[in-house]
């Protein structure tokens, strides 16, 4: 990972669980230019990296997060809350897992803080004139980040848990039948994404229109379950055994094997490889079923079903 050090030009709260702060980078004039969904790494503290998604206007050379610290934020949320402007941090380069679709339709649906890269697209959407429908869930007004923003699109419905109930989200209503050439997107806490997502399979839509991005792997643990196995190196021809309990990233590193990864949770792609050989049992939150046919492979949360697994690591 090649990290940048980044300075902390704003920093203000938005709602009283959620900060908006902006960086510019440290030396030159500006950041590279990112699309619509990417985030960045951000190096919390040696050994810790979280991944934020970027929100702000993807011109002018700088980048904005938005940070949730709530009771169920994960390490990393506080350090962010508790920078001042002038602080420095070190960020990686914008990566994109979340990307828009070609698509005649985009339908968005937020969850609280799920909203950073659905704001993003929202931009680049009303940008490119494209045609959009965003529904965005909060406990309350109070605490949802840039409603002043949405607010007043007529392309955006506001659902909150405390208001009428006839505003709720209503996945028949908001979502529908499936509908040809339409993407759906879903970003939010684990239980809005399970919601959504399986209520859009309930109604028949097919898993290749839906696009997700967690925050944290809803997948088993990574070194739970299936027994040991052995990892063997394309390049090297070197094998190792992946014990249960370790994961196939942990094994390479105790190695001494230059894998990369980031998040370790299955859900950034950084640590993604190819598998040339064997049964691989796909635990990440990241790859698509396509990906997968194409024989991707996350390092650092999927297994095998096979006792052997062959590996390009430069996949
Ligand atoms: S390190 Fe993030 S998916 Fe593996």
């Amino acid at each position: 990972m090649t990290w940048t050090e980044a300075v902390v030009v704003s920093h203000s709260p938005a709602t009283p669980d959620i900060v908006v702060i902006d960086l510019a980078p440290a030396a030159g004039d500006g950041f590279p230019a990112y699309t619509a969904g990417a985030h960045i790494d951000v190096l919390i503290a040696p050994g810790l990296v979280r991944q934020y998604s970027l929100c702000g206007p993807p011109e002018g050379g700088r980048y904005r997060l938005a940070v949730l610290d709530g009771p169920s934020s994960r390490g990393g949320s506080q350090t962010i809350h508790g920078l001042r402007v002038g602080d420095r941090l070190r960020i990686s380069a914008p990566r994109n897992r979340f990307p828009l679709v070609t698509a005649r339709r985009h339908l968005l649906f937020a969850g609280g803080i799920g909203i950073t890269p659905l704001l993003a697209m929202v931009r680049r959407l009303e940008h490119e004139g494209g045609d959009y429908a965003l529904h965005y869930c909060a406990r309350s007004r109070d605490r949802a980040a840039f409603v002043e923003e949405l607010a007043g699109n007529p392309r955006v419905a506001l659902h909150f848990d405390e208001g009428d109930p006839g505003q709720l989200l209503d996945i028949a209503r908001d979502l529908g039948d499936p509908q040809p050439d339409t993407a759906v997107y879903v970003c939010g806490p684990d239980g809005f994404m399970d919601y959504v997502l399986g209520k859009a399979e309930a109604l028949g839509w097919p898993p290749q229109a839906l696009h997700k991005e967690r925050f944290a792997a809803a997948a088993q643990p990574p070194g739970a379950g299936t027994g040991g196995f052995t990892v063997r190196l394309a390049s090297t021809g070197a094998e190792y055994l992946v014990p249960d309990g370790s994961s196939v990233l942990d094994v390479l590193l105790e190695n001494g094997v230059d894998a990369p990864y980031s998040c370790r949770q299955g859900i950034c792609g950084t640590c993604v490889v190819r598998v040339l050989a064997g049964d691989p049992d796909h635990r990440d939150d990241v790859l698509t079923d396509d990906e997968r046919a194409e024989g991707m492979f996350t390092t650092c949360s999927s297994r095998a079903r096979s006792p052997v697994l062959e590996l390009d690591l430069n996949g």
